[in-house]
Order: structure tokens, then sequence, then C-alpha cells
């Protein structure tokens, strides 16, 4: 007699993992054909989990932009920086000459910038839209005291950069809202006392599937071994070889076309920090520098594609991508992360 996936699971009465033929006899021992049997009801059911199971990956449902919301005010006791009217960043905000101070503003910013980010991740929940979390920002800035630095910075039309699922960076917030499954980035940068703060962090939505909690998980391992590679006296370039090796060990992306960046009076200045060894990033760590280390890793490839917002970066294979931002210091010995509430 020949073995068949019918012959040894009919007398178990337990769903075979191969279905059997139609004219065979049903798995369930009623003695019917299959076909006139559990046929249809073990087809709808392996079509559900398998529906379930591509929702929760963004590659059958990619992000599609909503609507922007009309933009929001920043009443005029706030002090702004220089492209606040123009969208044009020049020179940036008078700097201040006394580096002590200039120390105590960056902390100051630093330290808002990382509450207004723990306080609008804590709204983040199935159902509600990415604009509803740019209010939430936009007001825990303004409250504060400080300018929400997205704003109008070289057109960004938001306070907030909301990125979703195979969104690398630069998402603008929107109508569209979450999905229990999606992951989000949340980039906040605050200009507080003249300088900014700049931090992100992403985020689950609901229930999250394995890969992407890894992929969350090694995405913040990269950030904090490009922060443990922070001496001074050594070249910038150790922070990039340290995160592209710890993601190269995950069997992850690293994300090249966008980098971390100095930060003060500046929203984006010297020194570039990219998050993969490049020998041309020979800047000299010095004591008293402010930058970010901003890595963002893709589950996938490299390639991105820009959408025709202008902003907003996304992967081209529809694989996720996550980020984790601090602004760091150096210091005489090491580093001292300032982007922690
Ligand atoms: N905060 C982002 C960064 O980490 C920059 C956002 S620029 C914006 O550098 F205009 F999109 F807000
Ligand atoms: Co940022
Ligand atoms: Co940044």
């Amino acid at each position: 007699m020949t073995v068949t996936a019918t012959s040894l699971t009919a007398a178990s009465n337990v769903r075979p993992l191969i279905p059997p033929a139609n004219n065979a006899p049903c798995w369930c021992g009623s003695g019917e054909k299959y076909k006139k049997c559990h046929r249809a009801q073990d087809e709808s059911e392996a079509q559900a989990a398998q529906v379930a199971k591509l929702a929760k990956t963004s590659k059958v449902t990619p992000v599609k932009a909503g609507i922007v919301s009309p933009r929001r005010e920043v009443p005029a006791h706030i002090p702004r920086p220089d492209y606040a009217a123009s969208g044009y960043p020049g020179n940036g905000y008078p700097r201040e000459k006394d580096p002590v101070k200039r120390l105590e503003k960056m902390r100051r910013a630093c330290k808002a910038a990382a509450e207004v980010l723990e306080l609008t991740g804590r709204a983040i929940r199935p159902g509600v839209t990415t604009d509803e979390l740019d209010q939430i920002c936009h007001d825990a800035c303004i409250a504060r005291g400080g300018y929400p630095s997205p704003l109008n910075y070289r057109g960004f039309p938001k306070s907030l950069c909301t990125s979703v699922n195979e969104v690398i960076c630069h998402g603008i917030p929107d109508s569209r809202a979450l999905l229990d499954g999606d992951l989000v980035n949340l980039d906040v940068t605050i200009f507080l006392d003249g300088v900014h703060g700049d931090c992100n962090a992403t985020f689950g939505v609901g229930e999250l599937d394995e890969d992407s909690k890894r992929l969350i998980q090694v995405t913040r391992e990269c950030r904090d071994a490009g922060i443990a590679a922070v001496r001074p006296g050594r070249p910038i370039s150790d922070i990039g070889r340290a995160i592209e090796q710890h993601c190269k060990k995950a069997g992850f992306t690293v994300f090249r076309a966008y980098c971390g960046h100095g930060i003060n009076e500046i929203f984006h200045t010297t020194p570039e920090v990219p998050h993969y060894f490049d020998r041309r990033a020979n800047t000299v760590m010095r004591e008293g520098m402010t930058f970010t280390i901003e890595p963002m890793i893709n589950a996938g490839g490299e390639d991105h594609i820009d959408w025709d917002d202008d902003w907003t970066v996304a992967t081209k294979d529809g694989r996720r991508s996550a980020q984790f931002e601090h602004t760091v210091l150096v210091t005489a010995n090491g580093v001292e992360v300032l982007t922690l509430p």
C-alpha cells in the first residue's frame, strides 16, 4: 500500500499539514470525500492565516500619503530659528560665546527634545493619526518655550517627522491612522534657548511581528554601539565603523544616504557623521563638540525611492526600516548622551 499524507492522518482526526486529494476520504474520519467535507473550511482558514501574516508586513499594504493638515501656528512670544519665516537656514542663531553657557543651553534643549519624544510616543496606538502625533509634539515644544525645529525647515510642512514601516526617514505627518502591527519612527527636534536638540525613536504599534521587533532592537543597539565609539582624539569614522559592524552581524543594511550631523545654534552643521565606515570622515572628535548619531537600518536592501512630496524617503523593496537618534557631547574622556528625559 502507498503511504500518503491521507492514510497517515485519516485516523487521527487532526487536520493534516498536507491536505488530502479531493476525492480521498476526509481527514476528519467522516468517510465523506475531502472535497465534500472539510476542504472549503480548510481553504478559508489557511487563507485567513496567510492574509493575517501578510497584513503584518508592509509589502502588501504599502504606506500611502494621506492629507496634510493646515500649517500650525507658533505663538509670537516663542523665539524662532533663522529659517522659520523664509524656510532657508542661514548661519543659524547668533552663537553663544561662553562655552559653559552654550553647553547649558544644549543640555536644556536636548532634555526638552527627549521629553517631547517620550510624551508623543506615549500617544501611539492603533487608530491614532500621525497628524495627531504632530499636534502633540507641536504643543509640547511650545509648552516648553521652544519652537519645533522641523516646521518650515527647508519648507518641511510639519513639526515632527513620522516614518512608518518602509519609510526610512522624513515622513510627513498626515491623516493616515496607525495600524496594529505598524512600526513608526518619531523624530523630534526642538529649538530652545537659541540651540537645537534632536532625537528620535522607533515604536511598535499594537502587536508587532518578531522580525520587526528584532529590527528595532538591533537598530537601537547600532546607535548605542556608535555612541560607545565616541572618544576625544579619535576620528569620527570610528562611529560608523562600530555601527556597520554590529548591523552586518545581524544581517541588516545600513542606509547610507543620510548621516548624523553637528548640531548647536545650527540644526545641521559640521561634522557629517556617517553610519558606515568612511575614511574620509577624518574630523577628530574634540571635547565640547555636539553632534547626532542616528543610524537608519533596513531589513532588506539599501535602494530607496523619494516620494514626490519632496521629503519622504522609503525603501525600494518595501521592506521595513528603523532608526534611533541621540544628540551627544564629546567629553574629556568619552561621551555624554544629551537627549535623555
Ligand atoms: N530631525 C531630522 C534629523 O535627525 C531632520 C528633519 S529635517 C525636517 O536630522 F525638515 F524634515 F524636519
Ligand atoms: Co532627528
Ligand atoms: Co538629526
